[in-house]
């Protein structure tokens, strides 16, 4: 038995949760255990499942949470390996449900799988999304690596430095990730430093860098976030190249920037 039997729709998010993590492995950002996903899933749950037992105790979250009331998630496991994730979802993530008091969490399906360590991070920033009103559903933290190359360089970390950098290599990236990338400086994995200080980028941008460790993004669902990821690490794959054939890349052009940003009616 599954929480998953009869249930195409949650069975299609843990679907696209397993091929973006088979994504996240394949292009090396998901080395060991690296990496974390979480979807709210609550829009799926019914009846049956909000009188499903739980198959933990209350775990407290690290903060309180008042917008995640009743909410229900999809969440990788800590310490399990997105490769495993690809093929075996329900071994290596589990469904969680946030109590009443919006402190504590339970796991209520398939397996006792302890959820990411980073779900300080997620949850509080699913709580922000849901305060102020946005449709989106999915978070994904992973460490692409030349992203986290960049943030070794203190260059890159001044604000929009990264951004206008990396959306001037090839014209589709400011189109696909149109907000950019916001900075947070080094904070310790899993912290709840690391929660607040994203949380304050998140009102900018819907992908933010961790320096020296990886990136947050948010979007609809799973598959979006991952694209935002993968179209900024592509300009940093392009920039790079660019330095290893031994010239600095010229970049589009302000002129060439404001084309574009007119012709996808994109912000400024
Ligand atoms: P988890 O295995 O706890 O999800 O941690 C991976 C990670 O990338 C921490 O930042
Ligand atoms: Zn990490």
């Amino acid at each position: 038995m599954s929480i998953l039997d009869n249930r195409p729709e949650l069975a299609r998010e843990v679907e696209q949760v397993a091929e973006v993590a088979g994504y996240l492995w394949q292009k090396g950002w998901a080395e060991r255990n690296g990496g974390n996903i979480t979807v709210n899933v609550t829009q799926h749950i019914d009846d049956a499942i909000r009188a499903m037992p739980a198959i933990s105790e209350p775990r407290p979250i690290g903060f309180t949470l008042p917008n995640l009331k009743g909410c229900y998630f999809f969440c990788k496991g800590t310490n399990k390996r997105m490769r495993d994730l690809a093929r075996w979802p329900m071994d290596n993530a589990s469904f969680i449900r946030i109590l009443d008091d919006c402190a504590h969490y339970e796991i209520i399906a398939d397996k006792p799988v302890a959820p990411t360590s980073e779900l300080p991070s997620h949850l509080a920033v699913h709580n922000y999304l849901i305060g102020k009103g946005s449709n989106y559903k999915a978070s994904v933290h992973t460490h692409p690596i030349e992203l986290v190359a960049m943030s070794h360089c203190k260059k890159y970390l001044e604000k929009d430095v990264a951004t206008r950098l990396l959306w001037s290599m090839i014209p589709e990236t400011k189109a696909f990730c149109p907000r950019g990338l916001g900075i947070i400086p080094y904070q310790l994995p899993s912290s709840n430093e690391l929660a607040e200080s994203t949380i304050k980028e998140l009102g900018d941008y819907d992908v933010t860098l961790w320096e020296k460790h990886g990136v947050f993004a948010v979007d609809t669902d799973v598959m979006a976030a991952f694209d935002q990821i993968d179209v900024l690490n592509k300009s940093a794959q392009i920039y790079i190249c660019a330095k290893n054939m031994g010239f600095e890349p010229d970049g589009m052009s302000d002129e060439q920037m404001r084309e574009m940003t007119v012709a996808f009616n994109l912000p400024k």
